[in-house]
């Protein structure tokens, strides 16, 4: 097991580099499985929910092949069975893009429900209504979910939630469907916009992503292409916030700044300066930080992929602060975590109330989800002492090399093997 040992105190200078969008890639990899040739993805995240999916799709009988750290080719043509098991899903929830991919290239799909962050009931009504709107039939038993149809026919799928697995999930099940399909409420998320580019480069015909209204017309064949996965918005926020929390001068290279907008816009109402560059965002942080109040939304509002690391920012803020997160039901188990290295933040159902604290103490925390792994590790940078996080896995599902890039803008960051009779070994 890997812990992280963070002595807090030390400010961020210097340049980070961002890598690609996990959650593009989670949706463009198992997107390949539609292809009659090979696709060779470039951009690719290494993170560990890339090396799942990954697996998922060789033990499938795909080829997969590393071509270097960040390209991979996938050849999905020697897969002839629309099954994903349970032993080979449970590990992460974006293999219910399995479904769609499954059932776009076989009209069947057999997945067993996905494993993932827990954030309370995570439903998966709004993609079987699609499903059933392009004309398949479900069984869900014993936590396997099979979806068959003669022939996927496109249609009319208003979204109840604007959901982004429900989105990518109908456009992977009608990009080959016959006719036109048409999503209405579709998410907006910058990785719907980037698997619609993914899925275009292939030969589908997919207009409008990116807006609330998405347009697919079928087509019969999709060829193999090459394709490079956009930067990673949440991983880039991080680093904003990380920077913004601990003090210092931080660029953030390899981003899209149009993408951190509203991640931007609540830095600076809380005293941050972001210069925007091209390719690049700075971040310099001398004085107090103002409270601010934040509702998640959906894109392009403040994305609750980021809620976490804000509410750590939000800790150490002058004044009283309110989050809601409206997306999911409860998404605030790390606040026990929090408050153990001194913040002081009530919850109650989607609102936290954070009254600013002038510092944090550290302790030893866990990492309760991706994100919130990642709000512990900036916890810990701006700590007194030293914070140890527990049950990091969470946190390389999602950002490659954390590590090493906080090590590279001055934070004091380790890993250690935690061994079972909790004796640990640096590294
Ligand atoms: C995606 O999850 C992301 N994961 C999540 O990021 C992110 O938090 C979320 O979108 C919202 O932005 C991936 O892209 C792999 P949703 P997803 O369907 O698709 C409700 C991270 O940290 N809903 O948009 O599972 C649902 O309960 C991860 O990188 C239904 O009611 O989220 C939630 O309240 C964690 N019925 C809301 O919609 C459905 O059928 C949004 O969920 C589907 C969803």
């Amino acid at each position: 097991m890997d812990r992280f040992i963070i002595t807090g105190g030390n400010r961020l200078f210097g340049d980070v580099s961002i890598s690609g969008a996990k959650n593009a890639a989670v949706a463009i990899i198992p997107a390949a499985i539609l292809a009659d040739g090979v696709c060779r993805i470039e951009n690719v995240p290494n993170i560990n929910d890339v090396t799942i999916i990954a697996r998922i799709l060789r033990q499938m009988g795909a080829e997969v092949k590393s071509v270097n750290h960040s390209t991979l080719e996938i050849d999905p043509r020697p897969i002839v069975s629309p099954v994903a098991s349970y032993e080979q899903v449970h590990q992460m929830r974006a293999s219910y893009y399995l479904m769609g991919a499954l059932l776009g290239r076989f009209s069947r799909a057999v997945v067993a429900m996905p494993g993932g962050c827990d954030f309370g009931v995570r439903p998966i009504d709004q993609h079987l209504k699609g499903f059933a709107a392009l004309g398949a039939s479900y069984n869900l038993e014993g936590g396997i979910v099979d979806v068959k149809a003669d022939q996927l026919t496109g249609n009319n799928i208003y979204l109840d939630v604007v959901s982004v697995g429900a989105t990518v999930n109908i456009m992977l099940a009608a990009v080959k469907a016959r006719g036109l399909t048409v999503i209405e409420n579709a998410a907006k998320e910058p990785h719907i916009v980037d698997l619609a580019n993914f899925l275009n480069s292939m030969g589908a015909d997919v207009r409008g992503a990116g807006t609330d209204v998405i347009k697919i017309r079928g087509v019969s064949h999709l060829e193999g292409t090459t394709y490079s996965i956009i930067p990673d918005q949440i991983e880039a926020g991080t680093y904003m916030v990380a920077a913004a929390a601990a003090g210092g001068d931080v660029t953030v290279h390899n981003v899209i700044p149009k993408h951190l907008e509203s991640i931007t816009a609540k830095l600076e109402e809380m005293g941050v300066t972001v210069e925007e560059y091209d390719e690049a965002v700075r971040i310099v942080r001398d004085g107090p930080l103002n409270k601010c109040n934040i509702k998640t939304m959906p894109h392009p509002g403040f994305p609750t992929d980021m809620q976490p690391q804000f509410t750590v920012l939000l800790s150490i803020a002058n004044g009283t602060s309110i989050v809601n997160e409206s997306v999911w039901d409860y998404r605030y188990r790390y606040v026990d975590e929090l408050r153990r290295l001194g913040a002081q933040v009530s919850v109650d159902g989607k609102i936290a109330v954070i009254e600013g604290v002038k510092e944090l103490v550290g302790a030893p925390v866990r990492a309760t989800d991706l994100r919130a792994g990642a709000a512990m590790i900036i916890a810990g940078l701006v700590a007194r002492g030293t914070t140890q996080i527990d049950e990091v896995e969470h946190i390389e599902r999602g950002y490659e090399n954390i590590v090493e890039k906080f090590q590279a803008i001055g934070a004091d960051i380790r890993r250690t093997f935690v061994y079972e009779n909790s004796n640990s070994k640096a590294i």
